[in-house]
């Protein structure tokens, strides 16, 4: 087997793991970049509506205060404060050095990056490029990568992380030493030997039927790193964007940008009422995304839906012009698809899944629980609570992408290589050969079923019921075999195959989370338990590893200092 060595792997080629990348390089490390696609075809490109930043530029009131606030508050105080501290007052560094990189932004009237509105965002905050910044990041980052030589190791995927014997064979488990991949293109595993990995894996949006995310994006990250030792958190908070496709049914979960209500779209239910006056008179579409989310989900449970089982979003006001020039993609997205012309007609949409709120935890400087491994981006948790304000996504991969780059590099300037355990290896390669050797079913079978399971039962809606019937369901599928044939070159069904195990495992995650907290808060609903109940459960839901078994565990968030309370409404 091929053996190769680097100080730092970055796993994951999104905007997180390329800006991680760009940074650990800066700082003098050897840096090589694993990536499940070709460089540039990340889930990062399917970000639209732009990126959230208190430049102050569409309302000069706005400051890094106030984007705290606005986190803080729509995470319903779950988040990681000081996380959000630093993301709100470096994501205006970012902006500007993007710039400096080559990024295009859309102007204002006065030269200056243009703003819009986002949802529960009190200003205009998200600069934006029509609607497709997602695009522009990721290949302004992409640039930066390859004029630094940095090495990316394409179509090739991690299957496991490899802890260390140290020297006296005693098996340090608490320390990576390096990771097992497969190389897609030339059909080959092979080894990389790395003093630090940065995990960049993006979400598990996958997991659900209907989702607004590529086909990358399954919670293998999560599994991979859980598997180290590392702990999940928060698993519970999944975000379902309110607007994502219907129809055609192959496009439908495709994210509709809530650009369209930022720049005046509005919601209306099969009678025509502009239903949001119900939920949030003040905010109306441009409320908190779950408000947004559970808001469509009833008019639609309720009988007020489109033919389709959606509600209508209208921009038909705004003219033709407007609408190309603001939101070019979406007119695409409807016309490729759906053959309708958004400059006259509405747009047919319903929840999508869409972000993992939760992940692994991490502190403010990227670390895990296990020396070296550090995790950024979607992959990690902290930020965002228990509902992500739209546009801090992208925030969240330039900031903490770049303090996952300056904390590995430190980190591996001070470290040896570990040597890998070879047991660990040999029973990973025995694991990577099963599935041609089983008579299984066809991977596909399983995470179809599991995607349903979790849609149906781990959704916009929970209850204990629903959560224990997806438990028992996710159980059963854990007992079936996945099968594949042929050779490891290009071969999505043994990929499938190979990662099923942690696809259910993440499923597991997010269900016992789901069950464990018995209240709503944000994205997590709980309609057997339908208030908030912050006297009990203003804590964090945290996953651990216990000799493999997933032992769950509350923790009160953390005490914010009296200067940043004092931001607080
Ligand atoms: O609607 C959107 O454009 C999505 C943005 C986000 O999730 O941050």
């Amino acid at each position: 087997m091929e053996i190769l060595k680097t100080e730092i792997l970055v796993v994951g080629a999104g905007g997180a793991g390329l800006r991680a990348a760009i940074e650990a390089s800066d700082h003098g490390a050897q840096v090589a970049v694993l990536s499940k696609s070709v460089l540039g075809k990340a889930h990062t490109v399917m970000a639209e509506g732009g990126i959230a930043a208190a430049l102050g530029n569409a309302d000069p009131k706005d400051n890094w205060k106030v984007h705290f606030r606005d986190t803080m508050v729509e995470g319903q105080m779950i988040a990681d404060w000081d996380m959000v501290s630093a993301l709100v007052q470096e994501v205006p560094e970012r902006i500007k050095e993007l710039e400096a990189w080559g990024a295009l932004f859309d102007r204002d009237e006065n030269g200056k990056i243009a703003q819009r509105a986002f949802g529960a965002h009190t200003y205009k905050r998200t600069c934006y490029v029509g609607d497709r910044i997602g695009l522009e990041i990721l290949h302004t980052l992409e640039d930066q990568v390859i004029a630094r030589n940095i090495e990316v190791r394409d179509e090739a995927i991690a299957t496991k992380i490899i802890g260390s014997n140290d020297k006296n064979n005693n098996k340090n488990k608490n320390r990576i030493a390096g990771v097992i991949c497969v190389d897609l293109k030339r059909g080959e595993v092979f080894a990389i030997q790395a003093k630090a990995i940065i995990l960049a894996t993006g979400g598990a949006g996958r997991l659900y039927k209907i989702t607004s995310n590529s086909w990358e994006t399954a919670g293998y990250g999560y599994a991979l790193a859980f598997d180290a030792g590392a702990q999940l958190q928060d698993m519970e908070m999944i975000q379902f964007h309110p607007t994502g496709m219907v129809y055609p049914q192959s496009a439908a979960g495709l994210l509709v940008t809530e650009a369209v209500r930022g720049e005046g779209g509005i919601l209306l239910n099969s009678k025509g009422e502009r239903f949001m006056e119900k939920y949030d008179k003040k905010r109306m579409e441009l409320s908190a995304r779950d408000i947004v989310a559970r808001a469509v989900y009833n008019e639609i449970k309720e009988g007020r839906g489109t033919a389709h089982g959606g509600a209508w979003l209208d921009i038909t006001h705004k003219g033709a012009n407007y609408i190309i020039k603001k939101l070019p993609s979406m007119y695409d997205q409807f016309n490729t698809f759906a053959h309708v012309d958004i400059k006259k007609e509405k747009m047919e949409v319903a929840p999508t899944a869409h972000y993992t709120m939760g992940g692994v935890k991490t502190n403010i400087n990227c670390e895990t629980s296990v020396a070296g491994l550090f995790v950024a981006g979607e992959a990690a948790t902290g930020v965002h609570g228990a509902n992500r304000l739209g546009g801090n996504s992208l925030a969240d991969i330039l900031v903490f992408g770049r303090r996952a780059g300056i904390n590995a590099a430190k980190y591996s300037s001070k470290t040896e290589y570990a040597e890998m355990d070879k047991d660990e290896i040999s029973e990973e390669l025995k694991r990577m050969d099963a599935p041609f050797k089983s008579n299984g079913v066809h991977p596909s079978e399983i995470k179809k079923a599991a995607q349903k399971i979790m849609w149906e039962h781990a959704g916009i809606m929970k209850t204990e019921h629903g959560l224990r019937q997806a438990l028992e369901g996710i159980e059963k599928l854990k007992t079936m075999k996945a099968h594949a044939d042929g050779s490891l070159q290009y071969n999505l069904t043994w990929v499938e195959a190979i990662q099923a195990a942690g696809m259910l495992l993440v499923c597991e995650a997010i269900v016992r989370s789901a069950l464990e907290r018995k209240e709503s808060r944000g994205a997590h609903y709980r309609s057997d338990f339908p208030k908030q109940d912050d006297k009990s459960w203003m804590v964090n839901i945290i996953c651990r590893n216990m000799k493999g078994k997933m032992k769950l565990e509350k923790k009160p968030v953390p005490q914010m200092p009296e200067e940043l309370k004092r931001l607080l409404p």
